[in-house]
């Protein structure tokens, strides 16, 4: 053995026994000749005492991060010197023998928790194997593998079966660009990297598995946000025989169960359910964070009653206006409020109106526009009380109105403390549209394709597709997407529709999907499920805003692994063998029309 202990487990009881340890050097301080060692390693920290004479005169030098391997007895440390915070704080290790069993350049950032906050990620993504020697991020790491073992036992004892789906695939889509993977064996052809296994779980139902899960990673070609990495872990679900409560049910047992074994906290089940339409009205979004309680009202009703041209020119313009009341906001200052309007015009909102409702009359720009009915309607609507700051925004745009006003909600939890990463708040958004317009007004899935329409609303996929409404799901948490499901359609007929109807020729249909629409031919029950982004789940429980900060080696911004350079060039020679070429960048080329 190697070893005989961890650097985390020695304490009074090994008094006196002989201990090898192998760790890294945390510290090294020296007392009067005495070297103190602390020796880490992922278990915690034990510390070594060094008396050169009893070292054979001569002890080595040691440096930050070397790994040693240390032979000593275990004794009391001295009264006065004990630690109770540490589990190895009553005892030290005098040192018999100590050997440099890895050597440690100067390194290229202090790992220090104090230093390391001014460093770019860039360098400790690059330097990720000393970036994790660090408590903080080493915690992370422990935390993420715990709430996946917990995942599987919880979903194990529910009678899931875990099945493994192929990489090497045919595009399943989710409404990012695929990665591809050109064939040596079929030179032109190109595999494509699962946005998701969608069809493969669907297929698993048809094969009668009934309840399967699975811990899988997904490639989606798409910008990068602090959310959204390019290859990232789904908890993937799928469920025979089920309505929208079967899955919402096991689901939400099952991520009260993780925050309560991970976190500590507990949620109420069930969660809170708002309709997408619901949503976006309240919180000017489909994701919204429950933390705070600021809701947003709408004031399109009241325009004609308020004669300020900006509302009802939005109004008229199939936009909306809308107001966000913040009690005690009465109190801020113009500054602050400068500020709000800076970042609603971030969202593209032409400005931000705005009144303090204070007892002997309301003030700021909009006041003159809020007098005698017109203040009565607005204070009604908005339960405005004395000392609150009324915000308004209005645009042509329902989007830019929700998106402005989602960001100044958030903004201002923030700034309110209602954003507390230690408080959860989970909730489910349901009813989504079916489809939603793409740029040259074509109706595409909101979802995936494979989601089924509302019942009441089949008839009108022909006639009215945007008005049909998704039997799909959301969960979200604390104001991101955790998750999404639905209840898939299990009838090929619709699922020919469904194709049809986001321009897909059968020919295509049969091309990109034959597979499933060829298993939904041979006895098909009906199913749904849902995929959780373990990622992101993983970050909030951390208390962080940045999937990068859970995920052991992530991609920069441009898609690149500081760590390994990928993505890298590739020998002429390999590029051969897959028949391909590579043709000069697009931008190399001369502008169209340059000679
Ligand atoms: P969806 O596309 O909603 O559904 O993905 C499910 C969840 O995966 C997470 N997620 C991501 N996390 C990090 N980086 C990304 N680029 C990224 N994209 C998605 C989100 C999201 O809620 N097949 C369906 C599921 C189903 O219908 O059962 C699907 O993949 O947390
Ligand atoms: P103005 O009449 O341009 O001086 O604007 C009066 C107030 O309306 C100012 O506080 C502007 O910030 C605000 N405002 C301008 N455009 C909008 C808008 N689209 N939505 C809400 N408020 C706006």
């Amino acid at each position: 053995m190697l070893r005989t202990q961890t650097c985390g487990e020695l304490t009074a009881k090994n008094e006196g026994e002989t201990t090898t340890l192998i760790g890294w050097v945390d510290a090294v301080r020296d007392h009067g000749g005495v070297g103190f060692v602390d020796l880490r390693d992922r278990y915690g920290r034990t510390q070594i005492t060094l008396n050169p004479e009893e070292l054979g005169g001569a002890a080595p030098t040691l440096r930050s991060e070397q790994v040693l391997r240390v032979i000593g007895t275990v004794e009391l440390r001295p009264e006065g010197m004990r630690n109770p915070k540490l589990t190895t704080g009553d005892i030290e290790v005098r040192a018999r023998s100590v050997e440099i069993i890895g050597d440690c350049p100067p390194l290229p950032f202090d790992l220090s928790e104090i230093g390391g906050g001014e460093i770019t990620d860039e360098l400790r993504y690059r330097y990720r194997f000393l970036d994790m020697r660090r408590d903080s991020v080493k915690n992370r790491f422990l935390m993420r593998s715990d709430l996946l073992h917990q995942m599987r036992n919880f979903l194990h004892a529910e009678r899931f079966v875990e099945l493994e789906t192929p990489v090497l695939t045919k595009s399943t889509p989710e409404g990012a660009r695929d990665f591809l993977v050109p064939s040596r064996l079929n030179h032109g052809e190109f595999y494509a990297l699962p946005q998701s296994p969608q069809i493969f779980k669907q297929i698993f139902m048809v094969a009668g598995f009934d309840r399967y899960m699975q811990v899988v990673r997904c490639f989606r070609d798409e910008d990068l946000r602090a959310d959204r990495q390019p290859e990232f872990t789904q908890l993937d679900l799928e469920l025979a025989c089920v309505e929208e409560d079967d899955v919402i049910d096991v689901v939400e047992r099952m991520v009260a169960h993780l925050i309560r074994e991970i976190s500590g906290v507990t949620v109420t089940t069930p969660f809170p359910r708002l309709s997408y339409e619901e949503a976006v009205s309240v919180y000017g979004t489909d994701a919204p964070d429950l933390r705070s309680p600021l809701r947003l009202e709408t004031l399109d009703d009241l325009v004609d009653r308020i004669p300020f041209n900006i509302f009802t020119g939005a109004v008229e313009a199939g936009g909306q206006v809308k107001a966000l009341r913040v009690p005690g906001g009465g109190a801020w200052s113009r500054k602050v409020i400068t500020e709000l309007e800076a970042l609603a015009k971030t969202y593209g909102a032409g400005g931000l109106a705005w009144v303090k409702t204070n007892a002997d009359g309301w003030v700021g720009p909009l006041s003159r526009f809020l007098e005698g009915e017109a203040l009565e309607l607005v204070a009604e609507r908005t339960s405005a009380e004395d000392g609150d700051l009324l915000l308004f925004v209005a645009d042509g745009s329902r989007g830019v109105v929700n998106n402005a006003l989602n960001a100044l909600r958030k903004e201002i939890a923030r700034r309110e403390g209602h954003a507390d990463p230690a408080k959860l708040a989970p909730c489910w958004v349901t009813e989504f549209p079916l489809f939603e317009s793409d740029d040259e007004g074509n109706p595409t899935p909101c979802h995936h394709p494979f989601t089924s329409p509302h019942p009441e609303d089949a008839d009108r996929l022909e006639s009215e597709p945007l008005a049909v409404r998704a039997r799909a799901y959301d969960l979200v948490l604390n104001g991101f997407e955790i998750g999404g499901g639905s209840i898939r359609i299990h009838q090929r007929e619709l699922q020919e529709r469904v194709f049809r109807r986001i321009g897909l020729s059968s020919e295509e249909a049969k091309e990109k999907f034959s597979f499933l629409l060829e298993a939904l031919k041979y006895g098909a029950p009906p199913h749904g499920g849902i995929a959780l982004g373990i990622d992101r789940l993983a970050m909030i429980l951390a208390g962080d805003t940045s999937i990068r900060e859970v995920i052991a080696f992530p991609k920069t911004q441009r898609g690149g692994c500081p760590l390994t350079g990928a993505p890298g060039e590739v020998a002429s020679a390999q590029l051969e063998e897959i028949g391909l070429s590579i043709s000069p960048r697009a931008t190399a080329q001369p502008e169209p029309g340059a000679d």
